[in-house]
């Protein structure tokens, strides 16, 4: 089985350690530490789309298992951004980034990856949400642009998976 993971938050331990998984490709803007011998790294910065390009053309192997795990909701220093507490705290360019990080980037990976997939075996492609993205679940208010990043995700995933079944019937 080969994994392309894009991730940092999410922990590598599972992967490194299963027989199953024999090659993984690790995405990610930052260096990683926990490394081992079927793990190869690219550091890719999403905002650059060519990043993603090259990374597609480099992995030649089909992709039994894709994890998007990637996620903006606060960013501290230079730029700094929190989710809002009401809509006055609302910023389009904020609102903007979020989703582009969100939303944006999981159908990017989605264009250069989904194709990488076998059609004769079960595959798996899965991109982590949120459950504030729920729009019957919220109840509580605030987050105006991470739930609704998370609520667009949720319908691109959706929009993909019909499209998909028809391409592939294998995929999940
Ligand atoms: N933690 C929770 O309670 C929770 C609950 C529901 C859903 N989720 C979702 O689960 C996923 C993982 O959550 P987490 O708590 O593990 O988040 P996290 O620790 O903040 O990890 C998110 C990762 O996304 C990367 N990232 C953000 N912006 C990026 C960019 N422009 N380019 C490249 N990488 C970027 C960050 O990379 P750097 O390390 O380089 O900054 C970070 O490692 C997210 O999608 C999140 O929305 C989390």
């Amino acid at each position: 089985m080969a994994l392309l993971a894009v991730l940092v938050g999410l922990s590598l331990r599972f992967f490194t350690q299963s027989k199953n998984i024999e090659n993984l490709y690790l995405f990610s803007r930052s260096p990683i530490k926990q490394y081992c011998n079927k793990a190869r790294h690219f550091c890719v910065d999403f905002q650059n789309e060519e990043g993603l390009a090259k990374a597609s053309e480099a992995i030649k192997e089909k992709l039994d298992l894709i994890i998007i795990a990637i996620g903006l909701l606060h960013k501290e220093g230079k730029g700094e951004l929190k989710p809002e507490k009401n809509l006055k705290d609302f910023q389009s360019q904020n609102a903007l980034e979020v989703y582009f990080i969100n939303a944006v980037v999981p159908m990017l990976i989605a264009q250069y990856f989904l194709p990488k997939l076998p059609t004769d075996r079960k595959s798996v492609f899965c991109a982590l949400s949120a459950r504030v993205g729920s729009i019957s679940d919220n109840h509580l208010g605030g987050w105006y642009s991470y739930r609704a990043s998370k609520a667009a995700l949720n319908q691109m995933i959706r929009t993909i998976a019909i499209e998909l079944e028809r391409k592939n019937k294998n995929a999940i």
